[in-house]
């Protein structure tokens, strides 16, 4: 039997693709997520299977709108980099694959983008005007840029040069791990990263999103900036609830 949803949205990571419906009303899952973890050999063929397996499990109508996460700059539906997933995804059209495969329209979106979206309608971005940065700490860094709410999509400022370095390279979270920095010594390379965001962009508010958002009260409070820095409200469900909503509304 199938379901009436708003939308449904997919989050594909590098270790797990979850999925959930999502109700566009309240900016919360409709039903309890999903998780199935991402192929060891993640090309788009083999994750599309997971994706299917997601989909069917929701048993939602193929009418209603289904929104993909990607870490990747994805352009009218062709994924365009691949710095932290299988190189065979470049140039691929994914919106056509996955809706060829799932026997319904897809909408696939940059994972970033999709956190932004889900902020700024539902969480720490909500109603604010201006300029505001979300960045996702993680894998890699992610960002979303949205002026007056609106989403300028594949801003990839995660790969800005700083000190001759792909700026993800020092400060992402799993940098942190896999130097083993303690929090002192990582805040200090978020401090470069977010000082030299700020003095290219000069945004209204700053928000951090990933799964170290849960303890942004253990950096942030080492940061010194001129611009308001905020942690992320809706953690990881942000990717699911904001690539249902662009693929539902569009914004
Ligand atoms: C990718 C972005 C992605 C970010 C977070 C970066 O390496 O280039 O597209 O948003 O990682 O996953």
């Amino acid at each position: 039997m199938s379901r009436k949803h708003d939308a449904l949205g997919i989050d594909i990571g590098g270790s797990g693709i979850k999925g959930a419906p999502v109700d566009l009303d309240k900016g919360c899952f409709a039903e309890d997520r999903l998780r199935i973890a991402t192929p060891e050999e993640a090309t788009p063929e083999a994750v599309c299977d997971v994706v299917e397996q997601v989909a069917e499990h929701f048993a939602v109508n193929t009418d209603v709108p289904l929104g993909i996460t990607l870490p990747a700059v994805v352009t009218h539906g062709v994924v365009r980099s691949a710095a932290n997933i299988d190189r065979s995804w470049v140039g691929l059209d994914a919106d056509a694959l996955f809706g060829q495969r799932l026997g319904r329209p897809v909408h696939l979106v940059n994972d970033a983008d999709a956190a932004g979206v889900a902020e700024r309608h539902y969480g720490a971005a909500k109603g604010e005007k201006g300029l505001v940065i979300l960045t996702t700490l993680g894998t890699g860094i992610g960002s979303a840029l949205l002026l007056d709410g609106h989403l300028v999509p594949n801003s990839e400022l995660g790969h800005l040069e700083i000190e001759g370095h792909d700026a993800e390279s020092r400060a992402a979270e799993s940098v942190r791990e896999r130097e083993g920095l303690d929090t002192a010594r990582w805040a200090e390379r978020l401090q470069t990263y977010y000082s030299h965001l700020e003095s290219i962009f000069w945004p209204d508010l700053i928000v951090v999103g990933g799964g170290v958002s849960k303890q942004a009260d253990t950096f942030l409070p080492l940061l010194d900036l001129r611009t308001p820095i905020v942690p992320a409200k809706l953690r990881n469900k942000a990717g699911i609830i904001g690539a249902a909503r662009l693929a539902a509304r569009g914004n």
